[in-house]
């Protein structure tokens, strides 16, 4: 099959399958060398990408990163900068990045700053980054806090390669499913609708295409998030919150966050899609309540949240399905919206 061209910003996003030859992987221009990095998980494939690029008459190796958050950490990307300069990669050469979000957040800062930007490409080898890390042009590393550190740059090329993210195992799909639903509930019913009827099942390319279209559509109006990209973190305030201090991850605790916003948003805005919103995590086996966390514990991590300011505590509110809204929710909301998620 065809794979499909879609763009947000200035990369090229190309979706399909059976999408990992450098053809597929390298916009077409002059370079002299190809810089892989990888996951542990991707390895293999990235090795394989570079003895195709070698045979193609290019300078290539790869670097393994350490695996998920270790990635992000700019002790990592220092290093990667000493081997991009053992390699002799010049401003007109190319890092590709195979992997899930912390490789491509870190992979990014490195080549956004790497002779003050060199072209990357990100092949997205998880449902979450092909979703939404991947896509957008946040790049960023941790200090202390997360992502204290980074940049907007886009990648030139996002690769999503369907049959990679086919093999995942459940759990990691699952956690992509969660910010697919969410993409869903803030811009495009029919992936809502998709996603009630199919669940797991829901064909991939069609939920990713759908995605990546929403996303592309929000960060099109609002690259450097100064308004409307904001509406991305709908269900993040209190999943932030219940991702800290429940050690829960980040899939599942934005669905339990999606179900409190939901309440705030029925509360504040007449929201009628509550209920419907709640069943659709649930078809995808993802959580709707965390039981047994300490309410002022979430309470504090929301107010930490960078999503707070002088007027109070902002939230991401549905007024329905594809219309989000930001506003200052007052207290008794906040505990009805803990209520509904069972955070007592
Ligand atoms: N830049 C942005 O706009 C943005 C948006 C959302 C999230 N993020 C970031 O993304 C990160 C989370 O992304 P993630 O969930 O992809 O995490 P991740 O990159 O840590 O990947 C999760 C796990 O899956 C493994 N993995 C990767 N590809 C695999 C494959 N094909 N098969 C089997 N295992 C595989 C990884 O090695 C890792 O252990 C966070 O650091 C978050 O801050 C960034």
């Amino acid at each position: 099959m065809v794979a499909q061209r879609l763009t947000c910003g200035t990369t090229q996003v190309v979706l399909g399958r059976s999408l990992l030859a450098p053809a597929d992987i390298l916009p077409e221009r002059e370079r002299a060398s190809v810089a892989v990095v990888a996951q542990p998980a991707t390895a293999r494939l990235a090795r394989d990408f570079a003895r195709a690029a070698v045979r193609a008459g290019l300078r290539s190796e790869v670097r393994v990163l350490p695996d998920g958050e270790a990635a992000k950490d700019l002790g990592v990307v220092a290093e990667l900068y000493e081997w991009l300069i053992g390699m002799s990669v010049a401003r007109s050469d190319t890092l590709v990045a195979f992997g899930g979000g912390s490789l491509t957040d870190a992979a990014g800062f490195a080549a956004a700053t790497y002779l003050r930007g060199i072209e990357v490409v990100y092949v997205a080898t998880t449902l979450l980054a092909a979703v939404d890390a991947a896509i957008g042009g946040k790049t960023g590393v941790n200090l202390g806090a997360k992502n204290l550190v980074g940049s907007f740059r886009h990648p030139a090329r996002v690769v999503i390669d369907v049959d990679v993210l086919d093999r995942l195992p459940a759990a990691v799909k699952r956690g992509g499913m969660s910010e697919a639903l969410k993409a869903g509930l803030i811009g495009d019913e029919a992936l809502v609708g998709l996603l009630e009827r199919d669940g797991m099942e829901a064909d991939l390319e069609e939920v990713v295409g759908r995605a990546v279209a929403v996303k592309a559509a929000v960060v099109g109006k609002d690259f450097e998030e100064q308004g409307e990209r904001v509406h991305l973190n709908y269900g993040h305030t209190v999943g932030h919150g219940v991702e800290v201090a429940g050690g829960i991850g980040h899939g599942p605790a934005v669905a339990i966050g999606m179900v409190a916003a939901g309440r705030a948003s029925a509360l504040e805005r007449g929201f009628e899609g509550e209920d419907r919103q709640r069943a659709a995590i649930a078809r995808l086996g993802l959580p709707v309540a965390a039981p047994g966390l300490d309410r002022m514990a979430v309470l504090a991590l929301m107010a930490a949240d960078k999503k707070r300011d002088a007027g109070g505590l902002r939230m991401v509110l549905l007024e329905r399905i594809g219309a989000p809204t930001v506003a200052h929710v007052g207290s008794a909301t906040v505990e009805a919206a803990l209520t509904a998620v069972e955070i007592a």
